[in-house]
């Protein structure tokens, strides 16, 4: 007779009442406003109305920064502290980091089998990872990139998916997953939607699409009131505008996108750019007001981040609390799989 090696009993998971959120964020260094427009501000939006599990990707993080890995611990940690300093509230929202969850990895293996190769190489941000990062041809663990996503997801059965517009091909991919499994193997598994805010994607400083973490362009939360000014001031703005007297362009210019998404002041925003259009403001007060925009925004959030950062062990504490929870609905979602799947031959 063999004894089983048992994993924890799928009793433990507290019963579904509400939906659910899983949405989450690669420790690739500190989250900034774009995190905010694209996810941070519907997570902290939706935090009462759904059960929201954040996750903290450090496989993911693998997948394009081998040679940093000496950061990823602090990198955890300063994801998570964003993450409260802009308003998760811990004693709601359940944190947990993704290699705490060995029931993530088994999911991907399963859900690899669903997936073909041409498939995940059309995924769009699979060639904006080789780029950004210099890649001649992925890793195998890189294109399996959204396929950890939907094992993140799934494990915890989520229903929304706050991400932003970069993340949308994953989360369909993710849909797909499900769907593809549900059909094979009966219905295990809800097909989450993703939740993508209007304004898409918030522009680089440097007038370049997206803000990012690894592309210098990002204005982060944990920067201080002088580096947020400098990096305003040398904004990329309308570059076909050389003199304050010469008419400019308001739409996709940067300054005015993060006027749109911080300025609580809208007459101000109005009349800034009519004044822009007509030639009669010069880029240094546009900017010099969004600096001020900004600072109204960021203030209170540094001060969070300061409160939660003093704490002695409160970080690493919320992320093992979490970790458990979280362990204990992969853990059902999994008995749940292999039993469909007819996997539990061997006394799982
Ligand atoms: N891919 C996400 C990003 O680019 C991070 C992430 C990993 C994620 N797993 C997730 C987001 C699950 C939402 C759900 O930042």
């Amino acid at each position: 007779m063999t004894t089983p090696i048992a994993a924890p009993p799928p009793s433990t998971a507290a019963p579904k009442t509400r939906k659910r959120i899983l949405t989450g964020d690669r420790p690739t260094g500190p989250l900034h406003i774009g995190h905010y427009v694209g996810t941070l501000a519907n997570r902290v939006r939706l935090q009462d109305e759904y059960e929201t599990f954040l996750l903290v990707a450090d496989y993911h993080m693998l997948t394009t920064r081998l040679a940093d890995l000496h950061e990823i611990g602090q990198n955890i940690r300063d994801d998570v502290l964003d993450n409260l300093a802009v308003g998760v509230d811990p004693e709601k929202v359940t944190i947990f980091l993704q290699s705490l969850i060995p029931e993530i990895p088994q999911l991907h293996v399963y859900f690899s089998m669903l997936v073909s190769v041409p498939r995940m190489q059309r995924i769009p941000t699979l060639k904006d990872q080789l780029r950004d990062h210099s890649l001649r041809e992925p890793t195998y663990g890189l294109l399996g990139y959204p396929i950890l996503q939907a094992a993140d997801i799934l494990s915890v059965r989520g229903d929304l998916v706050p991400v932003g517009r970069d993340n949308e091909s994953h989360v369909e991919l993710t849909r797909e997953i499900a769907r593809r499994f549900n059909e094979l193997f009966g219905e295990v598994f809800p097909v989450p939607a993703s939740l993508i805010p209007e304004v898409g994607l918030l522009p680089g400083t440097d007038g370049r699409e997206k803000m990012g973490k690894s592309l210098g362009n990002a204005i982060n939360f944990a920067d201080d009131p002088r580096t947020v000014a400098k990096k305003v001031m040398s904004m990329y703005t309308d570059p076909n505008r050389l003199r304050p007297t010469d008419p400019g362009t308001v739409e996709g210019n940067p300054v005015f996108v993060y006027h749109d998404s911080f300025n609580r002041d809208l007459a101000e925003v109005v009349d800034l750019k009519e004044r822009y259009r007509a030639g009669k403001v010069g880029d240094v007060e546009v900017k010099q007001r969004l600096v001020v925009a900004l600072e109204a925004f960021l203030e209170p959030i540094r001060e969070r981040r300061a409160r939660f950062a003093a704490a002695p062990g409160f970080i690493d504490e919320i992320i093992h609390e979490g970790s458990r929870r979280a362990r204990a609905e992969a853990t059902a979602t999994l008995h749940a799989v292999r039993s469909a799947m007819r996997l539990d031959y061997f006394g799982l």
